[in-house]
Order: C-alpha cells, then sequence, then structure tokens
C-alpha cells in the first residue's frame, strides 16, 4: 500500500464556500442522482438506512441526513472532516457519524450500509491497487441489493481535450470557455502526455501544476486565473481509468452498472461524471 495523501494543506481552500461549486462539489443535477439513490435505500426495508461516504463532501452527508439515513462519513484528514463538517446543516444531528481512517484499512461489518456515496474519491487514490483495494472493502461493506454511486472523472471514448495550451487561453479569453473549463483542461488534458501514464492509470498531479508555474511564467496565463487554479493545488497521484477500464474493475467486485450521468453544458462534464453500480 503506498502512503496515504493528505488533503490537510488545502482544507482551507477547499472548505470556502465560495469553492463548494461544480467541479469540485456535485451540481445539482448530480445532487438528484445522489438522492434519488438515497430514495430507493429509504423505500426499500431490506437495505439498511445507512450511508457510507468516501469523504467529508457536506452536500451528500446532508442529503442522507435529511431523508432519514445515517451518514457515515470516513476521512483520513481530521481538518477535512472538521472543516466540511461546519458547512453541513444537520452536523451534529444523531444520524452524523463521524470517522478518522483510511477507507483502505477500515474494517465495518459486512453489509453494514445500504449505500456508499464517493464524491471525487476514488480517482484521489494513487494506484489500481487502491482502488481495489477499496471497492472490493465497499462491496464488503455494503449490503446486497446496496448501491456504490461515484462521481469520477475517467477518460471516455467520445472527448479528448485540449492539448495546446494557447489555444485554450484563447479560447477562454474569447469568452468560450468558463474558467471551470480552463481549470480541468489544464488539469487533465493539455499535460497529460507528460502527467499521465496509460499502462498504470497514474495522472500525476504535481507535474500538472509545475508545468501550469511555467506557463504563467511566460505570461500565458493571465495572474488572476493563475492565482485561482492554485486555490485548488495539490501535489497528489489521482488515478484515472478509461471507463470501461473502470467499469470492469468494479464490476469484478460483484457490482453491475445501474446507470451514468453527465450533466452539462460545460466540457468537464464530459469526463467528470457519475457512475451508480448496484450490489
Ligand atoms: C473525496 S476527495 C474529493 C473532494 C470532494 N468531492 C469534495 O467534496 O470536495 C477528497 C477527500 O478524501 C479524503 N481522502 C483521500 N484519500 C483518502 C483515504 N485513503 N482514506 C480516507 N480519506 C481519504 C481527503 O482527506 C479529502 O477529504
Amino acid at each position: 500500500m503506498s502512503q496515504p495523501q493528505s488533503w490537510t494543506p488545502i482544507a482551507d481552500n477547499r472548505a470556502r464556500p465560495g469553492n463548494r461549486v461544480p467541479p469540485f462539489a456535485p451540481s445539482s443535477a448530480e445532487l438528484g442522482v445522489y438522492a434519488k439513490y438515497v430514495g430507493r435505500v429509504r423505500e426499500n426495508p431490506s437495505l439498511p438506512p445507512r450511508a457510507l461516504i468516501l469523504g467529508s463532501t457536506p452536500e451528500l452527508r446532508d442529503l442522507t441526513i435529511s431523508a432519514g439515513l445515517e451518514a457515515h462519513a470516513l476521512d483520513i484528514s481530521p481538518e477535512m472532516l472538521v472543516k466540511f463538517s461546519a458547512l453541513m446543516e444537520h452536523a451534529g444531528s444523531e444520524l452524523d457519524k463521524r470517522h478518522l481512517g483510511d477507507w483502505r484499512a477500515t474494517e465495518f461489518p459486512a453489509g453494514y450500509f445500504g449505500l456508499v456515496f464517493g464524491d471525487g474519491s476514488l480517482m484521489s487514490l494513487a494506484s489500481r491497487e487502491d482502488n481495489e483495494t477499496v471497492v472490493g472493502r465497499c462491496a464488503r461493506s455494503l449490503s446486497p441489493g446496496g448501491y456504490l454511486v461515484a462521481r469520477n472523472s475517467c477518460f471516455v471514448s467520445d472527448y479528448d481535450g485540449y492539448r495546446d495550451a494557447s489555444a485554450l487561453v484563447g479560447d477562454y479569453r474569447a469568452g468560450k470557455l468558463t474558467w471551470n473549463d480552463l481549470f480541468m483542461e489544464l488539469r487533465f488534458f493539455v499535460f497529460k502526455d507528460q502527467a499521465y501514464n496509460p499502462a498504470n492509470f497514474q495522472y500525476d498531479a504535481g507535474v500538472t501544476f509545475r508545468r501550469i508555474d511555467e506557463l504563467q511564467a511566460a505570461g500565458l496565463l493571465p495572474d488572476g486565473e493563475y492565482k485561482r487554479i492554485n486555490e485548488f493545488r495539490n501535489s497528489i497521484i489521482n488515478t484515472v481509468y478509461p471507463e470501461a477500464e473502470f467499469v470492469s474493475m468494479v464490476g469484478r467486485h460483484g457490482f453491475r452498472l445501474e446507470e451514468t450521468f453527465h450533466d452539462g453544458p460545460e466540457l468537464f462534464f464530459r469526463h467528470f461524471f457519475m457512475l451508480a453500480f448496484a450490489r
């Protein structure tokens, strides 16, 4: 198992209410998809009325609690857990359960949950091996008939992104792209050849942010945009699967794909989207 990757250094920025917007937080349509699976669990008496949230995502914990289910947030970072909890409407409710721990090593009883939510979580793991470990743990702690719902970045066959920084910044300056798309294109496509290893699906965010520094030093990126991009800076290794590989990896752990959902209209929704699986 690799070293755990920490989000603690950027907890303040991540938890700023103005930063709880897509792609960093789920959109309202994406919350609707999460809510649909909460509803399915609530209406099925054979499923435990409990959700495991991989991380501290406040919107998902509120959604779950307001439907009367226990929301079990599991996060390795005490700062993220505290700061994201402070954003919740239902913080401190008896259904608000918090666990400090590593998704790869935390045991829950078999079949304890009716639902697992992972909002940008699996892609935050550093390797395919870690993804297999966490999805395996999710399968064991989910009751048969329960659901795993993830919002994840995957490479898809019908979208390839910008590879040319000048063309990207030009389209952004011409008002053809939002700041969110500027960020996500820089993060996942412009430097893909240098930062992504297609053999193991590892995407090195540190490389990406260093290339972004170079763009700014060369005068290509406006200072205001550079400053905002740096609010989300990290140096983790992401695992970004091609979509079909991700679906078959999850499938090997006993899950069946129920649906995918892409919100719109921004470009990032093409490659950062929801996948819901049933066990
Ligand atoms: C789920 S992700 C992405 C952000 C999230 N979508 C949000 O709402 O902002 C980041 C969270 O996962 C936590 N995390 C990352 N790796 C972890 C691990 N192996 N075990 C437990 N928590 C982890 C981080 O501390 C952080 O709070």
